[in-house]
Protein backbone atom coordinates (compact mmCIF):
# COMPACT_ATOMS: atom_id res chain seq x y z
CA UNK A 1 0.00 0.00 0.00
CA UNK A 2 1.33 3.35 -0.98
CA UNK A 3 2.89 5.34 1.55
CA UNK A 4 1.52 8.51 2.41
CA UNK A 5 3.68 11.47 1.86
CA UNK A 6 3.15 15.25 2.98
CA UNK A 7 5.77 17.67 1.60
CA UNK A 8 6.82 21.02 3.69
CA UNK A 9 8.42 22.74 0.66
CA UNK A 10 9.51 26.31 -0.63
CA UNK A 11 9.82 25.79 -4.13
CA UNK A 12 12.76 26.24 -5.29
CA UNK A 13 14.19 24.56 -7.83
CA UNK A 14 15.45 21.66 -5.74
CA UNK A 15 12.48 21.26 -4.16
CA UNK A 16 10.90 21.43 -7.85
CA UNK A 17 13.04 18.14 -8.56
CA UNK A 18 11.84 16.20 -5.04
CA UNK A 19 7.99 17.32 -5.95
CA UNK A 20 8.78 16.01 -9.26
CA UNK A 21 10.23 12.70 -7.77
CA UNK A 22 7.48 12.27 -5.26
CA UNK A 23 4.87 12.91 -7.87
CA UNK A 24 6.17 10.51 -10.63
CA UNK A 25 6.91 7.68 -7.61
CA UNK A 26 3.98 4.90 -6.99
CA UNK A 27 4.99 4.19 -3.61
CA UNK A 28 3.93 7.04 -2.39
CA UNK A 29 0.48 8.98 -2.16
CA UNK A 30 0.71 12.25 -2.00
CA UNK A 31 -1.61 13.75 0.51
CA UNK A 32 -0.41 17.45 -0.40
CA UNK A 33 1.89 20.21 -0.20
CA UNK A 34 1.82 22.59 2.62
CA UNK A 35 3.87 25.88 1.67
CA UNK A 36 6.86 27.86 3.76
CA UNK A 37 8.73 31.43 2.55
CA UNK A 38 12.33 30.26 1.94
CA UNK A 39 14.16 30.15 -1.50
CA UNK A 40 11.65 33.04 -1.91
CA UNK A 41 8.32 34.59 -0.75
CA UNK A 42 5.57 32.97 0.15
CA UNK A 43 3.52 34.07 -2.33
CA UNK A 44 5.89 32.69 -5.29
CA UNK A 45 6.80 29.37 -3.16
CA UNK A 46 3.10 28.90 -2.83
CA UNK A 47 2.43 29.76 -6.73
CA UNK A 48 5.37 27.20 -7.93
CA UNK A 49 3.94 24.22 -5.77
CA UNK A 50 0.65 24.92 -7.69
CA UNK A 51 2.33 25.26 -11.37
CA UNK A 52 4.50 22.47 -10.58
CA UNK A 53 1.63 20.00 -9.75
CA UNK A 54 -0.49 20.95 -12.94
CA UNK A 55 2.38 20.54 -14.89
CA UNK A 56 2.82 16.98 -13.33
CA UNK A 57 -0.67 16.21 -14.03
CA UNK A 58 -1.76 16.18 -10.22
CA UNK A 59 -3.86 19.50 -9.29
CA UNK A 60 -5.50 17.16 -7.60
CA UNK A 61 -3.01 17.73 -4.84
CA UNK A 62 -3.92 20.04 -2.18
CA UNK A 63 -1.57 22.90 -1.59
CA UNK A 64 -1.87 24.96 1.79
CA UNK A 65 -0.42 28.19 2.05
CA UNK A 66 1.84 28.25 5.85
CA UNK A 67 3.98 31.10 7.18
CA UNK A 68 5.45 33.61 5.35
CA UNK A 69 9.17 35.15 6.56
CA UNK A 70 12.16 36.69 5.01
CA UNK A 71 12.92 35.14 1.61
CA UNK A 72 16.73 34.60 0.85
CA UNK A 73 18.00 32.46 -2.02
CA UNK A 74 16.72 34.24 -5.29
CA UNK A 75 20.53 34.64 -6.22
CA UNK A 76 20.29 30.36 -5.86
CA UNK A 77 17.12 29.55 -7.20
CA UNK A 78 15.62 32.76 -9.01
CA UNK A 79 13.40 35.87 -8.48
CA UNK A 80 10.70 33.87 -9.04
CA UNK A 81 12.07 30.65 -7.21
CA UNK A 82 12.89 28.39 -10.27
CA UNK A 83 15.50 29.87 -12.29
CA UNK A 84 12.97 32.80 -14.02
CA UNK A 85 11.45 29.55 -15.79
CA UNK A 86 8.39 29.47 -13.47
CA UNK A 87 5.99 30.75 -16.59
CA UNK A 88 6.70 27.82 -18.55
CA UNK A 89 4.85 25.64 -16.14
CA UNK A 90 1.14 25.99 -16.06
CA UNK A 91 -1.22 27.66 -14.25
CA UNK A 92 -3.50 25.36 -11.66
CA UNK A 93 -7.00 26.03 -11.95
CA UNK A 94 -7.56 24.49 -8.13
CA UNK A 95 -5.79 27.27 -6.52
CA UNK A 96 -4.90 26.83 -2.61
CA UNK A 97 -6.65 24.49 -0.59
CA UNK A 98 -6.19 26.57 2.60
CA UNK A 99 -3.84 28.68 4.77
CA UNK A 100 -4.04 26.71 7.85
CA UNK A 101 -1.34 23.33 7.82
CA UNK A 102 -1.64 22.99 11.54
CA UNK A 103 -4.90 21.92 10.28
CA UNK A 104 -4.41 20.25 7.26
CA UNK A 105 -1.64 18.27 9.81
CA UNK A 106 -3.81 17.30 12.23
CA UNK A 107 -6.86 16.32 9.64
CA UNK A 108 -4.56 14.46 7.65
CA UNK A 109 -1.49 12.71 9.64
CA UNK A 110 -2.52 8.65 9.65
CA UNK A 111 -0.28 6.09 11.81
CA UNK A 112 1.66 5.87 8.39
CA UNK A 113 2.09 9.21 7.14
CA UNK A 114 5.35 10.73 6.66
CA UNK A 115 6.09 14.01 6.20
CA UNK A 116 9.17 15.26 4.11
CA UNK A 117 10.11 18.90 5.05
CA UNK A 118 12.29 20.54 3.04
CA UNK A 119 12.32 24.11 3.67
CA UNK A 120 12.26 26.61 6.67
CA UNK A 121 11.08 24.48 9.52
CA UNK A 122 8.11 27.25 10.52
CA UNK A 123 4.84 24.97 9.69
CA UNK A 124 6.29 22.08 11.10
CA UNK A 125 7.54 23.71 14.65
CA UNK A 126 4.07 25.30 14.73
CA UNK A 127 2.33 21.75 14.15
CA UNK A 128 4.73 20.35 17.05
CA UNK A 129 3.60 23.42 19.11
CA UNK A 130 0.21 22.32 18.46
CA UNK A 131 0.75 18.79 20.42
CA UNK A 132 0.46 17.08 17.22
CA UNK A 133 2.94 14.06 16.98
CA UNK A 134 4.29 13.92 13.44
CA UNK A 135 4.36 9.69 12.95
CA UNK A 136 7.83 9.98 10.83
CA UNK A 137 9.96 13.54 10.43
CA UNK A 138 12.40 13.72 7.26
CA UNK A 139 14.07 16.73 7.05
CA UNK A 140 16.43 18.11 4.67
CA UNK A 141 18.54 20.76 6.51
CA UNK A 142 21.46 21.56 9.02
CA UNK A 143 25.32 20.78 8.69
CA UNK A 144 27.74 19.11 11.12
CA UNK A 145 30.52 21.37 10.76
CA UNK A 146 29.45 23.61 7.80
CA UNK A 147 27.28 25.78 6.69
CA UNK A 148 25.73 26.94 3.17
CA UNK A 149 24.25 30.21 4.12
CA UNK A 150 27.03 30.80 7.18
CA UNK A 151 29.83 29.11 7.88
CA UNK A 152 28.19 27.36 9.94
CA UNK A 153 24.69 27.15 9.33
CA UNK A 154 22.50 25.51 6.68
CA UNK A 155 19.39 27.23 4.93
CA UNK A 156 16.98 26.16 6.18
CA UNK A 157 17.76 26.00 9.90
CA UNK A 158 19.44 29.43 9.54
CA UNK A 159 15.96 31.04 8.32
CA UNK A 160 14.37 30.17 11.48
CA UNK A 161 16.31 29.03 14.17
CA UNK A 162 14.07 29.03 16.88
CA UNK A 163 11.62 26.31 14.24
CA UNK A 164 14.54 24.39 13.91
CA UNK A 165 15.35 24.09 17.45
CA UNK A 166 11.75 22.99 18.38
CA UNK A 167 12.01 20.72 15.38
CA UNK A 168 15.45 18.84 16.93
CA UNK A 169 14.54 19.14 20.65
CA UNK A 170 10.97 17.61 19.89
CA UNK A 171 10.04 16.39 16.42
CA UNK A 172 12.13 13.07 16.53
CA UNK A 173 13.51 13.82 12.88
CA UNK A 174 15.84 12.25 10.30
CA UNK A 175 17.80 14.74 9.41
CA UNK A 176 19.57 14.63 5.50
CA UNK A 177 22.56 17.33 5.90
CA UNK A 178 24.62 19.08 4.06
CA UNK A 179 27.72 16.87 4.69
CA UNK A 180 25.72 14.33 2.54
CA UNK A 181 23.44 16.41 -0.16
CA UNK A 182 26.98 18.58 -0.93
CA UNK A 183 27.92 14.43 -2.76
CA UNK A 184 24.45 14.64 -4.46
CA UNK A 185 25.10 16.45 -7.79
CA UNK A 186 22.99 16.22 -10.86
CA UNK A 187 24.90 17.18 -12.81
CA UNK A 188 25.28 18.24 -16.73
CA UNK A 189 24.56 14.83 -18.12
CA UNK A 190 21.74 14.04 -15.64
CA UNK A 191 20.59 17.10 -16.53
CA UNK A 192 20.66 16.22 -20.64
CA UNK A 193 18.96 13.13 -19.57
CA UNK A 194 15.62 14.26 -17.55
CA UNK A 195 12.35 16.22 -18.31
CA UNK A 196 13.59 19.36 -20.13
CA UNK A 197 11.05 21.19 -18.66
CA UNK A 198 12.35 20.31 -15.30
CA UNK A 199 16.18 21.08 -16.56
CA UNK A 200 15.26 24.25 -18.05
CA UNK A 201 14.84 25.35 -14.16
CA UNK A 202 18.12 24.82 -13.08
CA UNK A 203 19.66 27.66 -15.07
CA UNK A 204 19.99 30.16 -12.23
CA UNK A 205 21.53 27.64 -9.39
CA UNK A 206 23.97 25.92 -12.33
CA UNK A 207 25.53 29.57 -12.82
CA UNK A 208 25.47 30.21 -8.86
CA UNK A 209 27.54 26.76 -7.91
CA UNK A 210 29.77 26.91 -11.17
CA UNK A 211 31.09 30.99 -10.23
CA UNK A 212 31.99 29.37 -6.65
CA UNK A 213 33.50 25.92 -7.68
CA UNK A 214 33.74 23.42 -10.19
CA UNK A 215 30.65 22.20 -9.74
CA UNK A 216 28.09 21.82 -13.73
CA UNK A 217 25.19 20.91 -11.73
CA UNK A 218 23.01 21.39 -8.81
CA UNK A 219 22.85 19.53 -5.46
CA UNK A 220 19.55 18.04 -5.35
CA UNK A 221 19.10 18.55 -1.63
CA UNK A 222 15.49 18.17 -1.25
CA UNK A 223 15.01 15.14 -3.78
CA UNK A 224 17.77 13.06 -1.62
CA UNK A 225 15.41 13.37 1.46
CA UNK A 226 11.96 12.75 -0.42
CA UNK A 227 14.05 9.84 -2.20
CA UNK A 228 14.15 8.63 1.64
CA UNK A 229 10.33 8.61 1.90
CA UNK A 230 9.54 7.39 -1.09
CA UNK A 231 12.27 3.75 -0.64
CA UNK A 232 12.36 3.54 3.11
CA UNK A 233 16.70 2.94 3.49
CA UNK A 234 17.82 4.72 1.44
CA UNK A 235 20.23 6.56 3.49
CA UNK A 236 22.43 4.81 5.97
CA UNK A 237 21.66 7.03 9.16
CA UNK A 238 23.55 7.09 12.56
CA UNK A 239 22.34 8.21 15.89
CA UNK A 240 23.90 11.55 17.44
CA UNK A 241 23.30 13.69 20.38
CA UNK A 242 22.74 16.97 18.82
CA UNK A 243 21.16 20.93 18.80
CA UNK A 244 20.89 23.80 17.26
CA UNK A 245 22.01 27.19 18.43
CA UNK A 246 20.07 30.48 18.12
CA UNK A 247 22.41 30.98 14.64
CA UNK A 248 20.69 27.99 12.91
CA UNK A 249 23.69 25.78 13.58
CA UNK A 250 23.72 22.41 13.92
CA UNK A 251 25.75 21.18 16.83
CA UNK A 252 26.65 18.75 19.58
CA UNK A 253 23.97 18.88 22.59
CA UNK A 254 21.64 16.54 24.66
CA UNK A 255 18.87 15.52 21.46
CA UNK A 256 18.63 12.09 20.10
CA UNK A 257 18.55 12.36 16.27
CA UNK A 258 18.89 10.25 13.33
CA UNK A 259 21.28 11.22 10.95
CA UNK A 260 21.95 10.42 7.28
CA UNK A 261 25.43 10.17 6.73
CA UNK A 262 25.42 7.96 3.38
CA UNK A 263 24.01 6.59 0.88
CA UNK A 264 24.68 4.68 -3.04
CA UNK A 265 25.01 7.69 -4.74
CA UNK A 266 25.17 6.30 -8.18
CA UNK A 267 22.23 3.60 -7.15
CA UNK A 268 20.47 7.33 -6.33
CA UNK A 269 21.20 9.07 -9.06
CA UNK A 270 20.11 6.16 -11.50
CA UNK A 271 17.17 6.40 -9.32
CA UNK A 272 16.32 9.55 -9.97
CA UNK A 273 16.93 10.30 -13.34
CA UNK A 274 14.78 6.99 -13.82
CA UNK A 275 11.71 8.51 -12.34
CA UNK A 276 12.46 12.06 -13.66
CA UNK A 277 12.19 11.37 -17.72
CA UNK A 278 8.53 11.65 -17.21
O1 LIG B 1 20.32 24.34 2.10
C1 LIG B 1 19.56 23.70 1.11
C2 LIG B 1 18.10 23.88 1.36
O2 LIG B 1 17.77 25.27 1.35
C3 LIG B 1 17.21 23.26 0.26
O3 LIG B 1 16.00 22.87 0.83
C4 LIG B 1 17.00 24.40 -0.69
O4 LIG B 1 15.79 24.27 -1.43
C5 LIG B 1 16.88 25.56 0.27
O5 LIG B 1 15.53 25.57 0.76
CA1 LIG C 1 13.92 23.66 -0.17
Amino acid sequence: MAIPLIIDTDPGVDDAFAIALAARSPEVKLVGLTTVFGNVGLELTTRNALRLLAYLGRAEVPVVEGFEGPAGAADVHGEDGLGGQAHTLPDNEKGVYGDDPVRFFADNLGPRTVVAAIGPLTNIAAVLDAGIEIPRLIVMGGGLGLGNTTERAEFNFWADPEAAQTVIRRGKPLIVPLNLTHRCIADAEFLSRIDPVLSNLTGTYRAYLADRSENQGIYVHDAVAVAEAIVPGTLKTRTHLLDVDDDGALVEGNHQVEVAEDTDWPALRAFMEQRLSG
